[in-house]
């Protein structure tokens, strides 16, 4: 692996919301639109994150937080910036952010073929604890459910 370039994180703004749909179409085969991201990005029960080099936006991570738990509903690195360590910086400082608010555990859903995200949340102490049957679309394909319980004692 390279190394990680130098990337600034902070709060995702409405104004970010055309950057980041961008890389959302690029990410997946179900894309958010611009609007879904202006809106949460100003959403209370949201934490979001971007990471910026040289003030453009390469990634992006955003989470539901309620009470102890948070929920992780996207994560994506600009296509051609993946691999350099940018995704794990992000999802660290997502995990800040929630722990920030108070959050306790975390949980999110996978398709079983992304290796690489799989590989990511494992090393945050994510783990497997069960699937939810056919619930990607295009292709379709199962979710795992990956949990960490105790962000604060394994983090
Ligand atoms: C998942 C994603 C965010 C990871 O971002 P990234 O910047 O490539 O991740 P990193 O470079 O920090 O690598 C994270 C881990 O995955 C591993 N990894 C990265 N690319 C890999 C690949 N092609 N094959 C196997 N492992 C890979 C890395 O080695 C690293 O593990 P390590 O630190 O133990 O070596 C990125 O691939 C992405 O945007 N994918 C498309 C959107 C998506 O699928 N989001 C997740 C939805 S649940």
């Amino acid at each position: 692996m390279g190394k990680t370039p130098t990337i600034t994180f902070r709060k995702m703004t409405a104004d970010d919301a055309e950057q980041v749909a961008e890389i959302d179409f690029k990410s997946f085969s179900v894309p958010w639109k611009m609007t879904d991201y202006w809106r949460y990005a100003q959403e209370k029960n949201i934490e979001a994150v971007v990471g910026e080099i040289d003030k453009k936006i390469v990634a992006y991570a955003a989470a539901f937080v309620a009470f102890e738990e948070s929920e992780v509903f996207k994560i994506a690195v600009e296509p051609e910036m993946r691999g350099l360590g940018i995704g794990t910086k992000i999802f660290a400082e997502l995990i800040e952010s929630v722990k920030k608010r108070g959050a306790t555990k975390i949980t999110l859903e996978v398709r079983p073929s992304n290796i690489s995200a799989i590989k990511l949340y494992e090393n945050f102490g994510l783990t497997s604890i069960g699937k939810r049957k056919n619930y990607y679309t295009n292709p379709t394909e199962d979710a795992l459910i990956m949990w960490n319980t105790d962000l604060f004692g394994s983090l």
